[in-house]
């Protein structure tokens, strides 16, 4: 049996003092998804160049993707290339939508200071069950834990759903109570992917449930809630898709001034995966259709991580407001 990793030997940290900063700051912290050393690079150079914090996000299948053994040494290395561009902003790597505790226990043993254990298709009692179980072991080791109380359609990892079921206000007290989880996912509205609503023809995007939020700011005063499912599904990006050859028919995301007022809320964790998938997805398109005798892979991840680079610092700096806050 190989020895576990400490999450401090590889220069990151739990969520913790982020998260109050981010409370007090009337901001959010990014927590970008990765599954390459393109993606990677992309998160640390662009979160370092707008001095962001950092929560590079990982899920289970993305880890099996990125061989467990190896991803440890990339963080340590992407963690290394951001102290040596002069910049000290915190960095926690956390396991997104655990759904064991097996899983999250060799997360914590391999390096992760986080772990979200997303029991959200579960009833309440096991959820809770689940969460606590989950806690014990990482608190024990100084690791943070996010917990999921609604859920949210589309595809969250493996699992999937047809329909989301809001959070329930009346529940999220005694959630937290018996799990001492130390943030907590809502389901207001959001989605996973890039094909958040269905919308007829002129229809606007309907507002995420602040309601639901406020109201479970009441029941936990100060407790750091976290948004999935919060990407914007850039119309830049899904027309360069469509005009390359792709095919990405409705596709729509979370308006950025809806984004920009979460953040200012008790969201301190705000999740974007798709689009960074998307501006990847896009140039790479636009490189294969103008320049098809191409095949050095440099030429075209190389332009799909800059345009991600370019990504990361807009979202920083005009939708989750931690730029600077690094
Ligand atoms: O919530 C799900 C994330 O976007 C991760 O997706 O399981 O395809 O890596 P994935
Ligand atoms: P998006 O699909 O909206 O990027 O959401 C990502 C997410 O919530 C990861 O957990
Ligand atoms: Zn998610």
């Amino acid at each position: 049996m190989t020895s576990p990793t400490r999450y401090e030997d590889l220069g990151l940290v739990n969520t913790k003092e982020m998260f109050a900063k981010a409370m007090a700051g009337g901001y959010a912290i990014p927590a970008y998804n990765f599954n390459n050393m393109e993606q990677l690079q992309a998160i640390v150079i662009g979160c370092a160049q707008s001095s962001s914090p950092v929560i590079l996000q990982v899920s289970g299948s993305a880890r099996k993707y990125a061989e467990a053994k190896m991803l440890p040494y990339m963080v340590k290395g992407a963690v290394e290339l951001v102290r040596s561009m002069g910049s000290s902003i915190p960095i926690a790597l956390h396991l997104d939508h655990g759904d064991s505790f097996e899983l999250a226990k060799d997360c914590i043993d391999s390096g992760f200071s986080s772990v979200m254990i997303d029991g959200s298709h579960l009833s309440f009692k096991e959820n809770m069950r689940l969460t606590a179980e989950v806690v014990q072991y990482a608190h024990s080791k100084n690791v943070t834990v996010e917990g999921e109380l609604g859920v949210l359609a589309g595809v969250e990892d493996e699992v999937s759903s047809e329909k989301s079921h809001y959070t329930r206000p009346e529940e999220v007290e005694e959630f937290v109570k018996k799990t001492s989880a130390d943030s907590l996912a809502i389901s207001i509205g959001t989605s996973h992917g890039a094909h958040k609503f269905k919308l007829q023809p002129g229809e606007a995007v309907p507002p995420l449930r602040f309601d639901i939020l406020e109201t479970i700011e009441q029941k936990l005063p100060g407790y750091p809630i976290v948004l999935h499912g919060a990407s914007s599904v850039t119309p830049e990006h899904v027309d360069m898709i469509n005009r390359y050859g792709g095919k990405l028919e409705s596709a729509v995301g979370i308006p950025a001034e809806q984004l920009r007022r979460a953040a200012k809320s008790a969201v301190c964790k705000i999740n974007i995966d798709s689009d960074g998938r998307l501006a990847m997805t896009a140039v790479i398109r636009k490189i294969f259709a103008e320049k098809p005798s191409e095949f050095d892979p440099r030429k075209y991840l190389g332009p799909a991580r800059d345009e991600l680079i370019r990504l990361i610092k807009e979202k920083n700096t005009n939708v989750l407001g931690s730029a600077g806050k690094g």
